[in-house]
């Protein structure tokens, strides 16, 4: 089963054929980040216009590159929901257009079963054992699932009020770096010490929901106390930050670990190309004497907004 999936839920514009939901036969992404780089975030009304402008090109080149004709694809997949509407709404109508004139089945995806499935893309299915635990961690979204069988996901957590994506964005830019902050700050903490600032881990009332409002906000005020920050400070905010956000990550991934006795945990999103994420996790996972593997995407690109976890995502539904 070959699937032509396309994704434009936010500032990329990709498009990938993938068979069987685990081989990607190609991933093509035409990235707008130095574009949103001058407006410091996404503006929407750009971000669909170049869209428009790119889409034709990057799925013509997505099936040139699996060495695919129309034959080939069994069924177009596109992300329907959640996103930016006019931006989604590019993808959407290209992928039923598609289907129509080529009469294939159309298949809509959720953006965040994409970055569930996006463990699937370079591995065997036989590879996942059941329960498991998905974390998912991005700048729109920020959410913990478990994971009975490949269908059967259960909800067990949300972010209350920013995603650990947008904190890292929103910090980057409060340290005067540009967007997106995450891969930035993470770059500038290596020269850091991460135990030089105390910052808070939220409590809440549900224990598997996540908030990062206040620590951006304590940052926020630190960096105003402190006055003119040198390249040190900076440093240190970065890394004191980074392991911050990656330790209130890790400690509610292993805690569902522990309560609902998975026998992995995945992680998926774009801040799951954090190392010091994965080293918390592997410390947590350490610390309560679990022997589970954790899994994260099999390459970088599958990390942040790409199309081959949208084929990986219709592949499972449409099984
Ligand atoms: O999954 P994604 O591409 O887009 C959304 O669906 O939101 O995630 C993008 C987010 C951005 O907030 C970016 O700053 C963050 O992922 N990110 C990182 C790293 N690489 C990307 N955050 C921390 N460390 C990284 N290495
Ligand atoms: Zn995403």
């Amino acid at each position: 089963m070959k699937i032509l999936a396309i994704e434009t839920s936010c500032d990329e514009t990709a498009a990938a054929v993938v068979e069987d939901g685990t081989k990607v036969l190609s991933n093509i992404i035409a990235s707008q980040a130095d574009l949103h780089a001058i407006t410091g975030g996404v503006v929407p009304e750009v971000a669909a216009r170049e869209h428009i402008k790119a889409l034709p090109f990057v799925y013509k080149q997505a099936l040139i590159d699996a060495n695919c004709d129309w034959s080939d694809i069994d069924a177009i997949a596109a992300t329907e929901t959640p996103g930016l509407i006019s931006s989604l709404l590019i993808g959407i109508q290209t992928a039923r257009m598609l289907a129509t004139i080529h009469k294939k089945q159309y298949i809509p995806v959720n953006h965040i079963d994409g970055h569930i499935y996006s463990n699937w893309l370079g591995r065997n299915k036989a590879d996942f054992k059941f329960p498991l635990i998905t974390l998912t961690v991005s700048g729109g979204h920020n959410s913990l699932f478990l994971l009975k069988s490949p269908t059967e996901k259960i909800e067990l957590g949300h972010t209350q009020d920013d995603a650990a994506g947008e904190a890292f964005d929103k910090v980057a830019k409060m340290l005067g770096l540009p967007y997106p902050g995450g891969p930035e700050v993470a770059k500038l903490a290596v020269q850091g010490d991460k135990h030089r600032f105390k910052l808070p881990i939220s409590e809440l009332n549900e224990p598997f929901n996540f908030s990062f409002s206040g620590l951006k906000t304590s940052v926020l005020y630190l960096i105003r106390d402190l006055g003119e920050l040198d390249q040190q400070a900076k440093a240190d905010l970065a890394a004191s930050f980074e392991y911050t956000v990656a330790q209130t990550l890790a400690q509610k991934l292993i805690k569902a670990a522990v309560q609902y006795d998975a026998k992995q945990v995945h992680l998926a999103g774009g801040v799951s190309a954090n190392l010091i994420l994965r080293e918390e996790i592997a410390v947590e996972l350490k610390k309560h004497e679990l022997d589970i593997p954790l899994f994260f995407p099999t390459s970088l690109k599958y990390c942040t907004d790409n199309a081959a976890m949208i084929g990986a995502a219709a592949d499972v539904f449409l099984a």
